[in-house]
């Protein structure tokens, strides 16, 4: 096996035990695994060559250690936080790629152009606030300070998430780099789908990022006892918020590449024996074209009002968060297709459904992508798998991109 896959790989599996629940991985934004993993890496970047720092918000970075003013970087990375019974590569494996990627260009002992860094997001899942991107939110400069105020499941705010977490919620802006200290930003990333295994190819190059809506959707009906109250005099808000699970699915059937789900309801009071008076659940809209989603999330919208109506309830519609869709840069991205082509029969052109910090980059600096192999598409769950030899081709990929992007602005 290649000895550099072969570290990428170690390294996946030593980062996987940072979990915040026995058994399983969950690393979400400012938990002490979190903190850990970000030691942890920092030692792999000061391997590198690299000094690690951690910013306002808790992305941790990997710069060159002597850092002159005029030149500018080439950032490389994606997130290390994760979802709940995450998979182990969804995230980190960008990171560790990109740190072996400055590692290989420095052996090779040519002078850049241009600085490498590397970067590992500090939430790019949104699993604890609800809310995506807030760590290259921060670094792009499109973090909403209104997002502070958000509390997660325990009540805790997101501002004193971050200052638990050592970051500081009045300075972030001190962690957004300018555009003109960057000359783009390269994620790595699974696929997160079955193109690659179908195409028997190891690695694609992606053009495009989707769009989403996330939602709150809270039905407000009447608790009663569930042993007393006929089934006429009944306003349960469980039984609503079921209807519009359904409505969901459906809308989202009406259309090609259009996937809506909820992932998450809450019923209060939540006893076998009491109906529920609150239902509360979470809506994830995606498609390639923005006016698609925001349709479709205007159909589901007048459903929910629909169903409350019929059901003499309320209902609260909350949008939490939008992002339209994003194309990557057509330069950056046709030098990666280029790099590709040295190492595999032809170059796959994909469209990502999954978000990514790319997405946000793309916004701030030049940005590319590339899509590695990863085993029967599955992500977001712990089966996630990828192939030594797929790293190995994405990693030498990466270094060509890099030579080339050099030779550009030499
Ligand atoms: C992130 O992985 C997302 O697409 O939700
Ligand atoms: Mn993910
Ligand atoms: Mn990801």
């Amino acid at each position: 096996m290649d000895p550099r896959a072969t570290q990428i790989l170690q390294r996946i599996e030593e980062l996987a035990r940072l979990s915040e629940t026995p058994g399983q991985l969950t690393r979400t934004y400012g938990s002490p695994a979190m903190g850990r993993a970000n030691q942890l890496v920092g030692q792999w970047l000061r391997a590198a060559g690299l000094t690690p720092s951690v910013d306002a918000i808790g992305n941790l970075i990997g710069r060159a250690p002597v850092k002159t003013a005029k030149r500018k970087t080439l950032l490389l990375g994606s997130h290390l936080d994760t979802v709940r019974n995450a998979g182990k590569f969804d995230g980190p494996l960008g990171v560790l790629l990109g740190i072996a990627c400055v590692e290989a260009c420095r052996a090779e002992g040519r002078q850049l152009p241009f600085d490498l860094a590397v970067i590992g997001f500090a939430d790019e899942e949104g699993v604890r606030f609800q809310t995506t991107y807030l760590g290259s939110r921060v670094v792009a400069g499109t973090f909403a300070p209104k997002d502070l105020t958000r509390r997660d499941a325990a009540g805790i705010s997101l501002r004193e998430a971050v200052a638990s977490f050592g970051g500081n919620p009045g300075k972030l802006s001190t962690a957004r780099w300018p555009a003109t200290s960057l000359v783009g930003y390269l994620e790595a990333h699974i696929e997160q789908g079955p193109v690659l295994e179908q195409k028997d190819l190891s690695v694609g190059v992606v053009t495009s990022i989707s769009g989403q809506s996330r939602l709150l959707v809270e039905f407000i009906g009447r608790a009663g006892h569930a042993g007393t109250t006929p089934m006429s005099l009944r306003a349960d808000a469980l039984c609503a918020a079921a209807e519009f699970i359904l409505a969901v699915e459906s809308q989202a059937r009406k259309k090609a590449g259009l996937v809506a789900t909820v992932g998450r309801i809450q019923a209060e009071p939540g006893a076998s024996n009491v109906i529920s008076g609150t239902a509360t659940l979470t809506l994830d809209v995606r498609h390639q074209a923005d006016a698609t989603r925001e349709s479709a999330v205007a159909a589901l919208q007048q459903a929910a009002h629909k169903i409350a109506r019929l059901r003499k309830m309320q209902l609260h519609w909350q949008p939490v968060q939008q992002t339209s869709s994003v194309h990557c840069s057509p330069p950056l991205t046709r030098l990666l297709a280029h790099a590709v082509r040295h190492h595999e029969p032809r170059s796959v052109a994909l469209p990502s459904g999954a978000g990514h910090d790319a997405a946000v980059m793309a916004g701030l600096t030049p940005t590319a992508m590339l899509f590695i192999r990863c085993k029967n598409g599955v992500s977001h769950h712990p089966d996630e798998s990828v192939k030594p030899g797929d790293v190995a081709v994405a990693l030498d990929v990466m270094v060509d991109f890099v030579r080339q992007l050099a030779r550009q602005h030499e």
